[in-house]
């Protein structure tokens, strides 16, 4: 009976063992072809021909068992091996995530000035009238009000327009000198090439003594600042207007497209319109209750400045989600 011993040893798969099992223990098998033989076995010698074939079973079987474990071990190791996942291997087609043109941008003019030690605040996008426009000088039924169409809620409440109303909010809560940023969304009824009914807005306000905060001041922070954003460009200041700063400029890079020469995108004028600014007017510091001191203001457009780095055309495709847009920024 050596030989079962070997065919169990010899089996070198599950599989293979399983052929085994029943050819030895199956119900035409090799055993019980032996039990078969008890009957022809002589009555005094039964007991112990059974006892031998059931010690016979019972070794084979263990045997068996042992060889079985052996081998669903090694299916299983050889199986983990061969289905074995590297988690870090690279997806070659793998979408990488990034920072939408507009945020990077805004996180540029924010570390800039953040290096520079402004503070950045925030406020509300739902205002009211007083902060959106009455304190910064905008009364009621001024014409300066048509400028910026709003969404109004109906109840007094209005979406801000611009970023201006944080300067509010901050000088009524703190006392001067202030030196802050305020970036957020702002709304306006409006949508072309060039509009979007939300954009976003970087303001800057400083405010200190009297005499201390000059124009001066406030046109090398900007210079400084347009050469970090946009390199080496020529910076203009063209006299404007805005109610709540007196006096106001708009600030002008010449044209990163054709270096001042004239195209299409500045309206062959060789210059491109980047920010409002100006000194507060009085009347906003007299609304917010500070006296005996100066400052200036600005704002600009981070769609803007984002389209003109990065050479976008079209405004609205920054706020489509498009895939194959956002993935050239990756
Ligand atoms: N609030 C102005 C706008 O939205 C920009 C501005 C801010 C101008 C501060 C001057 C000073 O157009």
């Amino acid at each position: 009976m050596q030989e079962l011993y070997e065919k169990i040893e010899r089996a070198e798969s599950v599989e293979a063992l399983e052929a085994v099992r029943v050819e030895i223990f199956g119900k035409k098998g090799i055993l019980a072809a032996e039990f078969a033989k008890m009957k022809s076995v002589p009555p005094e010698e039964k007991k112990a021909f059974a006892q031998g074939l059931n010690e016979l079973k019972t070794k084979l079987q263990h045997t068996f068992d042992e060889k079985m474990a052996t081998l669903k071990r090694k299916a299983l190791e050889e199986k983990m091996q061969s289905e074995a996942l590297d988690v870090a291997l690279y997806d070659t087609i793998a979408h990488k995530g990034a920072l939408h043109p507009v945020m990077e941008t805004m996180d540029r003019i924010i570390d800039y000035f953040v290096s520079l030690n402004f503070a950045i605040e925030e406020g509300p996008l739902v205002e009211d009238d007083f902060h959106n426009f009455e304190a910064l000088n905008l009364p009621k039924y001024h014409p300066a009000r048509d400028m910026q169409d709003t969404f109004y809620f109906g109840d007094g409440r209005l979406l801000r327009t611009h970023t201006s109303p944080v300067q509010i909010h901050t000088m009524l809560r703190q006392k001067p000198p202030i030196r802050m940023i305020a970036p957020g969304a702002v709304f306006r009824r409006d949508y072309d090439l060039t509009h979007t009914p939300m954009f976003h807005q970087v303001e800057a306000l400083v405010v200190d003594e009297e005499g201390k905060v000059s124009f001066a001041h406030l046109k090398s922070v900007l210079t400084d600042f347009l050469h970090y954003m946009f390199g080496d460009v020529a910076v203009r200041f063209r006299p404007s207007f805005f109610p709540f700063t007196e006096p106001s400029a708009e600030v002008d890079i010449s044209c990163i497209f054709c270096e001042g020469e004239g195209c299409r995108v500045c309206s062959h004028t060789g210059w491109l319109e980047v920010l409002g600014c100006g000194l507060v007017d009085p009347n906003v510091f007299h609304a917010v209750g500070y006296e005996n001191v100066s400052g200036y203001a600005f704002g600009l457009g981070v769609e803007r400045f984002a389209m003109l780095l990065h050479r976008i055309p079209d405004l609205r495709s920054l706020f489509e989600g498009d895939i194959r847009l956002l993935e050239q920024f990756a």
